[in-house]
């Protein structure tokens, strides 16, 4: 049976895979089905938390008794997120957010023409989310989580991000054009500040996801 020990607390999870517009029709994507967040907002909410699930762009059917926020971009995931946070014990960001986006939006569809070589893509910078709350904490004693969907070095490249974030838990997993996205099953090593390292085998996203509530719910105050 589920031990109801996030009762009373309020948790925001990103979900899903931030879309960056170049014109009315096209965009810059990934592959977040958004499964792993949706499997954190159902389990969290079974646990007795008032879950806020910041969705993006995941066409999956909202998990009962779940606010769920939808957004498109990163920017508008940054919105959204930093207002659910203001008031949240713990935030978790399962969301593969965009790291650029494209430095112009063309407000009509982009034409080709025969005569000429396409124009090269520009991108800037988009914020970092996981960093900023990290180093704000919108709420004193906030407990903050990460993801890192790493393709190669999986473990030392997580070490690095952990640092460079400033999280609390930082939940590595693999990931490729087959591997975890999309997939109904996951495995992960969550990476402490603290220098803790807890693997989590090969198994449905929705044990993962107990895993991270069960160290969050640790390090509450
Ligand atoms: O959605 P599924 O199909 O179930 O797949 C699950 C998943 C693979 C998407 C998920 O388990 C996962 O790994 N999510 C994080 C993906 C990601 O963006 O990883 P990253 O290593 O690029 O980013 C590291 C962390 O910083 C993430 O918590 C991300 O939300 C956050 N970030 C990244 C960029 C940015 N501009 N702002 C951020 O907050």
């Amino acid at each position: 049976a589920t031990e109801p020990d996030l009762t009373g607390r309020h948790v925001v999870v990103s979900a899903g895979g931030t879309r960056e517009p170049l014109d009315p029709v096209r965009f810059l994507g990934n592959r977040s089905s958004g499964k792993q967040g949706y499997a954190l907002a159902r389990t969290a909410a079974a646990r007795g938390a008032r879950v806020t699930l910041i969705a993006a762009n995941t066409g999956l059917p909202d998990p009962a008794g779940v606010d769920v926020v939808p957004v498109g971009t990163a920017v508008q995931l940054r919105e959204a997120v930093l207002k659910a946070a203001s008031d949240a014990d713990a935030v978790v960001m399962a969301a593969a957010v965009a790291d650029f986006r494209p430095a112009a939006y063309a407000a009509g569809k982009i034409k080709k023409k025969d005569d000429q070589e396409p124009e090269p893509i520009v991108l800037v910078r988009n914020p970092d989310i996981l960093a900023e709350i990290s180093a704000d904490r919108p709420r004193p004693g906030q407990v903050v989580v990460g993801f890192a969907a790493e393709t190669d070095d999986v473990l030392a490249n997580g070490r690095t991000k952990l640092a460079r974030k400033g999280c609390d838990l930082l939940v590595v997993n693999e990931v490729g054009e087959r591997k975890t996205f999309g997939a109904e099953e996951n495995e992960a090593v969550v990476l402490g500040a603290d220098g803790s390292e807890t693997p989590v085998p090969y198994g449905p996203k929705e044990a993962l996801a107990e895993m991270v509530w069960d160290l969050v719910v640790r390090r509450l105050v």
